[in-house]
């Protein structure tokens, strides 16, 4: 993409009126189709600087010119803009890792340590405290007199992100210190986790609506965290442990258990399974016990933490390089066991992504039994993967193979690794499917995108019911009466499976010998209004047909932008067909392709999704018989009298007075077509400063030539 040139804005203090009215229109486009790739599809493409500078010229345009403040405004949809990203904290104490203990032994030669760094004598064994090591994400939330002043997670130990108005939503966490002998400023530490039940509600809720499935418990509550959007947060059931602290001005006790209990009294909720220790045998009894009880606790932990219970002491042991002496993690091995996989399943889920699940020959790993595991995509597949296989590596997986499948704190079990001297001579490289295993579509992945999606958005049984709620959603048709609800009973019951069936609905129902009328939660009043309803949107503006075709990447914004393109359903529908003869290409050359990749605010990614959905031809039948019964309004089309109307222009050389995006937007909405090269069909060749080869060209073909200045005056700005 062209990098914008902002430094040739026209100060929002010298725009007219008309000016600004374009320039409105244009930040409006812009910022929405921002928004949907942010917030939608968590795919930014630009800075969260150049963002907020989009915003701020809106806002600052609206401020001057108050009437073009509309409802639809993105400064009226959003309120104040979530903020984008987080800001960075910086640890007053670092925030360090642990040491690792495998085995009896390591936890013996960490205590030995202990007692020779502090010189002790046989008579004196340190006390230790042994903690569950819970497997969520560090967090250190500052108190000022008592008052949480700010959250901050572990980021990289000396720096990490201030997440305050998330964790505010945390139950678990006091936004007050109970109790007295509150040190005025003090750094509370702790674990974020969350249950394992919650985890898979949350999972079940995600695959249902084609979000993000987390791979564990511990990835769940750090995407849960770090949601730009508070009210996620809020929404998921994030919980909290308390177990050590960073600065803190007075110690309310000197022994680790004190200030556990001092936790507790002010209002954290401390581990229960803590325990005070008197020796290494007490620590590894414990150890052992909590072993056993790992797989019916409600939350993952993966080994126990030791820690020196005198603080005086913990005080002089101190750290080495980037752990504390005084404190040490004994990890729990990882659940494995060996079993055969006896297939690949590919699952298609509502939007059309295609998962591939491992069949297993069932096998108890850890007391569970496991007889299938998600093999996240394609590359997992092959090992190449990084969806939390670092294990495999390279490494590819083939139906017959003998494999490693572990639980390691995770409730969804992985294939870890594949014993290759079993692997049987016939077992042959697995191969992704290309077609959709439910419509028969064919199935495409973008660039950088690890998932294969079914095309057969409008026909494919898998994603229908998704389909026609958005169809029917507000954006799109926005049907009244006609909702998630009742779409979800008449798909089950066969009377609406694609959006043409909305359209024929009422012909239908009145050949039916089962009336809509006679159903439950039905009358005849509710009836005619639901015909009535859809009758009303019989005519629809072209945007909103677009938007509810449902195509990957066109969201209301990138919909309105190929309507005003366009103009018309036959000029778009005749446009993607000819660009969708490129698709079997290495490269699109089409014409049409080159021209719907030239919109501006249409990138590669959108103007490939649109053309996948073309190059289907049951798509394409779909859509053809949905025309049949409705009619679609042409899009708003720009001033007729407009001394540009059907020009054609071409921008060259570096403008100043506006940017080559505002420029394009500006000349199409005045009813001009930009294009990328002179002909002999150009009718203006807008020239910047030092224009080049197209500025000769035009001068060769007798092409007029206009300055920038000249330009603004042809179209009366
Ligand atoms: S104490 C200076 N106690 O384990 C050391 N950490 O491997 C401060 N963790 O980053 C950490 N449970 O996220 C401590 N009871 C516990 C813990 C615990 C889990 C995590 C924590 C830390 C990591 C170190």
């Amino acid at each position: 993409m062209a990098a914008k040139a902002t430094k040739a804005l026209v100060e929002v203090e010298k725009l007219t009126k008309a000016q600004a009215k374009v320039e409105h229109m244009r930040l409006s486009l812009e910022i929405e189709a921002h928004n949907e790739r942010y917030y939608q599809k968590d795919a930014p493409t630009v800075s969260d600087a150049a963002y907020d500078a989009l915003r701020q010229r809106l806002v600052a345009i609206e401020a001057k010119f108050p009437d073009l403040v509309t409802t639809d405004s993105p400064t009226q949809k959003v309120g104040a803009a979530p903020a984008r990203g987080f800001a960075k904290v910086q640890h007053a104490v670092p925030m360090l890792s642990l040491g690792n203990a495998f085995s009896d032994e390591d936890v013996t030669e960490f205590v030995d340590r202990i007692r020779r760094f502090l010189k002790l004598d046989t008579e004196h064994i340190p006390a230790l405290v042994a903690e569950p090591k819970i497997d969520g994400l560090s967090l250190s939330l500052r108190y000022e007199n008592g008052e949480l002043v700010r959250a901050a997670t572990r980021g990289d130990g000396f720096t990490g992100e201030d997440v305050t108005a998330n964790v505010r939503t945390i139950k678990d966490i006091p936004h007050t210190l109970k109790g007295r002998n509150i040190p005025a400023a003090c750094e509370m530490r702790g674990e974020v986790y969350m249950l394992k039940k919650d985890f898979l509600e949350l999972n079940k809720k995600q695959a249902e609506a084609e979000d993000t499935v987390f791979a564990n418990p511990r990835n769940s509550a750090a995407g849960s965290l770090r949601q730009k959007d508070v009210s996620i947060t809020a929404s998921r059931p994030l919980k909290f442990f308390a177990y050590t602290w960073g600065e803190m001005n007075e110690r309310p006790a000197d022994t680790q258990h004190g200030m556990l209990d001092w936790m507790d009294k002010a209002g954290f909720v401390v581990n229960p399974l803590t325990k005070l220790c008197k020796d290494v045998d007490a620590v590894l009894e414990f150890y052992n016990k909590i072993g056993e009880e790992r797989a019916s606790l409600g939350y993952d932990i993966d080994g126990v933490v030791y820690k020196v219970d005198r603080l005086d002491w913990q005080d002089r042991l101190g750290f080495v390089s980037r752990s504390p002496r005084w404190a040490i993690a004994h990890k729990f091995a990882a659940e494995q066991a060996m079993t055969i996989l006896n297939g690949i399943d590919i699952q298609v889920g509502r939007t059309g992504a295609m998962t591939p699940v491992a069949r297993l020959e069932p096998v108890t790993v850890g007391g569970v039994v496991v007889s299938n595991a998600t093999l996240h995509n394609e590359d997992y597949i092959k090992g190449i993967g990084n969806d939390g296989n670092p294990i495999r590596d390279g490494v590819d997986l083939r139906v017959g193979d003998t494999v490693v499948v572990q639980r390691a704190g995770d409730v969804i079990p992985q294939v870890v690794s594949v014993v290759m001297d079993k692997r049987p001579k016939s077992a042959k490289p697995y191969k992704f499917p290309e077609t959709c295993p439910v419509c028969g579509s064919h199935a495409v992945r973008e660039e950088d995108e690890a998932v294969r999606r079914c095309t057969g958005a409008l026909i494919c049984p898998a994603q229908a019911v998704e389909r026609l709620k958005h169809f029917v959603s507000r954006l799109a048709f926005d049907i009244d009466g006609l909702g998630d609800k009742q779409i979800q009973e008449f798909y089950e019951e066969g009377l609406v499976m694609s959006p043409v069936d909305i359209f024929t609905l009422q012909k239908r129902d009145a050949r039916s010998t089962t009336k809509l009328m006679a159903r439950e939660g039905y009358g005849e009043t509710s009836v005619r209004n639901l015909f009535n309803a859809i009758d009303a949107r019989r005519t629809i503006e072209l945007h909103r047909l677009i938007f509810g075709l449902g195509i990957r990447h066109v969201g209301e914004g990138n919909a309105k932008l190929l309507a005003r393109h366009y103009g018309t359903i036959e000029n778009f529908r005749e446009a993607m067909l000819a660009a969708a003869k490129g698709t079997k290409d290495e490269e699109n050359t089409t014409e049409a392709y080159q021209d719907l990749n030239n919109i501006g605010g249409i990138g590669e990614i959108v103007a490939d999704a649109v053309v996948e959905f073309f190059a289907e031809p049951r798509n394409v039948k779909a859509l053809g018989e949905l025309l049949r019964e409705i009619e679609v309004k042409p899009a708003e089309q720009p001033r007729k009298s407009s001394p540009v109307s059907d020009k054609t222009v071409v921008f060259t050389g570096s403008l100043t007075k506006f940017t080559r995006d505002e420029a394009k937007a500006m000349a199409e909405r005045l009813g001009a077509k930009v294009a990328g090269s002179v002909s002999k069909k150009t009718d203006y060749v807008v020239a910047g400063e030092d224009a080049g080869s197209k500025l000769t060209k035009a001068r060769e073909l007798g092409v007029a030539v206009l300055t920038e200045d000249e330009w603004l005056k042809l179209i009366g700005e």
